[in-house]
């Protein structure tokens, strides 16, 4: 059986944060969930979290989904590993990634690749690695003739040492049985004064075993975040990969400012995106849209031709050629049908809004069920909450809501309902009649020369 070992205690001290390190956000997606797909994607489904500082943040973000174990004191990445001796023991015939939760983007196709060379090779430890320009900070790979030698740490590295270029990734397949009698092995007379994970490949090659390095071409996935600088450098290569994919796809950006794209988001063709937009994991837009400038959206289902201008929307679906903003929310749950046209701040929430409909301004629509071609007009709010219990208002086909109407909830119009501007609404209107809620107007000529005679000034008055 393959198990795998994500790393997840370090303290992280160069974040400045009382946030586990893993747990800061790679395109809105925790640095340890990009590790946890990866090994989900390569079939490596028997994990364990190392946790450690805040670990609690740890076991709170996974809500029980895999295993965690403690690493009460931070001494290091093979102390780390140490604490999974019991998980591992379950099994020690077949094979264990060991992964840093620290580095999002080690990808299934590096550890499938990876993995396949370390069983052709018969290696009790293979290690991942890569050639780059600037390995300052990374473990450094030591070869001789035979092959891999071992692994010294930069704190630890001669000036020789330190101009060798092929670098340890931090990420690992050992025969699970060998790394657990290295992990006996280990010591900490070291630089750091750690139990380092590196010095088994020593300790196993003493042992007489096979110890091997699969050098991958991908150099990104041994990109770790160790400061909020890092954090950012990921962010911004992350997001250019993302806006990349969608430019193969016909996707139109004219410029890429304040634009993050998540991994799981879907836009069709001939679509635009503008600056300051950011559009969540889970969101599916279809063709010919325009979608920005400033809009956040979240698993919202948007269909061809839509215009969003300054929008927020959450969990919600707009049909077909609806024309949305500036400045409007869209709560979750709400169906924007086809043609609709929502003017400037609007917020719906837990609402279907007919086809062809206009909501043109400073309107709350809120669990109500609209029909078709309904027209609002300004300031109307319905009035869904007492305090306790929230109710409906089901607003029939072709009404025409005056400026200034409460529909106070539950309250049902029929169709081609006109309601009288300012006109409070609690009970029900059958079909094609008109709600007019006033009283009767009076007009008292001379009140303001009365009530203020001392402050107008005599060239006001008659
Ligand atoms: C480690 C490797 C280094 C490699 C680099 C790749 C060691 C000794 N060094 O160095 O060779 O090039 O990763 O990024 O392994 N962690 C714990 N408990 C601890 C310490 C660390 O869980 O006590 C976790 C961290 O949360 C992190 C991972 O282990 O996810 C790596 O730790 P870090 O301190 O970042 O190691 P590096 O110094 O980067
Ligand atoms: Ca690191």
């Amino acid at each position: 059986m393959d198990f795998g070992v994500i790393l997840a205690g370090g303290k992280g001290k160069r974040m400045k944060a009382n946030r586990p390190k893993p747990l800061f956000e790679v395109l809105g997606r925790p640095m340890l969930e990009w590790v946890i797909r990866a090994c989900e994607q390569a079939e490596v489904k028997d994990l364990c979290i190392i946790k450690g500082f805040c670990g609690e943040q740890i076991d709170a973000y996974l809500n029980g989904r895999y295993t965690t174990v403690l690493q009460a004191e931070q001494k290091g990445t093979g102390h780390a590993v140490q604490q999974a001796e019991a998980f591992l023991s379950a099994d020690t015939n077949g094979h264990t990634l060991v992964l840093c939760g620290d580095a999002p983007f080690m990808d299934a196709e590096t550890i499938r690749l990876a993995r396949e060379q370390h069983i052709a090779d018969g290696n009790a430890v293979t290690v991942i690695t890569a050639s780059i320009a600037n390995p300052t900070g990374y473990g450094r790979i030591l070869r001789t003739e035979a092959g891999i030698a071992g692994i010294v740490e930069e704190k630890d590295a001669t000036a020789e040492q330190k101009a060798i270029c092929e670098i340890n990734s931090g990420a690992y397949w050992f025969k699970t049985g060998a790394l657990l009698e290295a992990l006996k092995a280990l010591g900490c007379e070291n630089a750091a004064g750690e139990y380092y994970l590196t010095d088994t490949v020593a300790i196993l090659l003493g042992k007489g075993e096979k110890a091997g390095a699969y050098c991958t071409e991908n150099t990104d996935v041994i990109l770790g975040a160790n400061s909020q600088r890092d954090l950012l450098e990921l962010n911004t290569l992350a997001r250019m990969r993302e806006i990349d994919k969608h430019l193969d796809n016909g996707v139109v950006f004219t410029c890429t400012d304040g634009i993050t794209i998540e991994p799981d988001v879907q836009i069709g063709a001939g679509t635009e995106i503008l600056p300051g937009t950011i559009l969540r994991d889970g969101t599916v837009i279809g063709e010919g849209c325009t979608i920005g400038p400033n809009c956040l959206i979240e698993k919202c289902n948007i269909e061809d031709g839509v215009r969003l201008n300054y929008v927020q929307a959450y969990q919600s679906t707009i049909e077909k050629n609806v024309k949305i903003g500036p400045f409007v929310h869209i709560r979750p749950n709400s169906h924007i049908k086809q043609g609709v046209k929502i003017g400037d701040f609007v917020e719906i929430k837990n609402s279907t809004i007919g086809e062809g409909t206009a909501v043109a301004h400073l309107t709350y629509v809120g669990d109500s069920d609209v029909g078709k071609k309904v027209n609002f007009g300004c300031g109307t709010v319905t009035v869904n909450y007492d305090g306790i219990i929230k109710s409906r208002c089901v607003i029939g086909d072709n009404c025409f809501i005056g400026c200034n109407t409460n529909l106070v909830a539950p309250v049902k119009l029929g169709k081609y309902v006109y309601t009288a501007a300012g006109t409070t609404v609690t009970k029900d209107v059958p079909d094609y009649s008109l709600a007019i809620d006033r009283g009767a107007m009076t007009v008292k000529e001379g009140y303001s020369l009365r009530k203020f005679s001392s402050k107008i000034e005599y060239k006001d008055k008659k």
